[in-house]
């Protein structure tokens, strides 16, 4: 799969590309471009946004440097999925990122200040996805939490079996997962469930559907 990243600031994912799961994915099951949209930008003094018409605070991403990017890139908007990051658009679920991993191409643009010259959403991408109710000030860690989300689901990823039986996945019926503990098994009085000691596989199976189906309820 390929992700394409257009950002202001291309180095912020240089930790992100160092951890794991993604770090173990890179270069087999996902390829990661991170594009500068300085670096294409047809204005002078590698300006990349503009006040907004109408006059208020801030500065917007020009449509002209959002599409220069592109057209540096792939020579015009492509024919894949080109998502706008903003809080204004589809909030990201886990379904939203199972369906988003399934692609084998995608394109994330982010902004910073006061976002997207509203031409970009309407003409150049074909997705908006929010990363939750909240303003943050650039599209930065949002792409990173979507590239994150997506490569834990890729072969590989995660050790056997993980992602399967994790937080609104299928297995758990959509809903949370079952608490966990390790050592010690017991801390400051603060001892570990007692079926979890038992070595009965049956009924930790039993416990844990419990547990995950209480905590989904609640
Ligand atoms: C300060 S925000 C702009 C907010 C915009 N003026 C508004 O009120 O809707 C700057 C950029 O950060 C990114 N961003 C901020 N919050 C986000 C969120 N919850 N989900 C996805 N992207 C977000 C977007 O790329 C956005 O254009």
């Amino acid at each position: 799969m390929q992700i394409d990243v257009f950002t202001l600031v291309p180095h912020a994912f240089g930790w992100l590309t160092e951890q794991r799961p993604l770090a173990t994915v890179l270069g087999t099951e996902i390829d990661l471009r991170l594009f500068g949209y300085r670096d294409s930008t047809p204005l002078a003094n590698g300006q990349v946004d503009d006040a907004p018409y109408g006059g208020g605070p801030g500065m917007v991403l020009r449509v002209d440097v959002a599409a220069a990017a592109l057209e540096a890139v792939y020579g015009g908007v492509p024919e894949h999925r080109v998502i706008a990051l903003t809080p204004q658009g589809r909030p990201l679920t886990q379904a939203v990122v199972e369906e988003l991993a399934g692609e084998e191409h995608l394109t994330l643009l982010s902004a910073r200040f006061e976002g997207f010259d509203e031409r970009i959403l309407t003409h150049l991408c074909s997705d908006a996805i929010s990363i939750g109710p909240y303003v943050l000030s650039g599209g930065e860690l949002p792409a990173m939490v979507m590239v994150d989300a997506i490569a834990r689901l890729q072969p590989g990823a995660l050790s056997e079996g993980s992602a399967e039986r994790e937080t609104f996945s299928a297995e758990l019926e959509g809903g949370l997962e079952f608490p966990h503990y390790t050592r010690p098994a017991e801390f400051r009085g603060w001892p570990v469930p007692d079926v979890l000691l038992s070595a009965d596989h049956g009924r930790v199976a039993a416990w844990r559907r419990e547990q995950s189906r209480l905590r989904s309820a609640a």
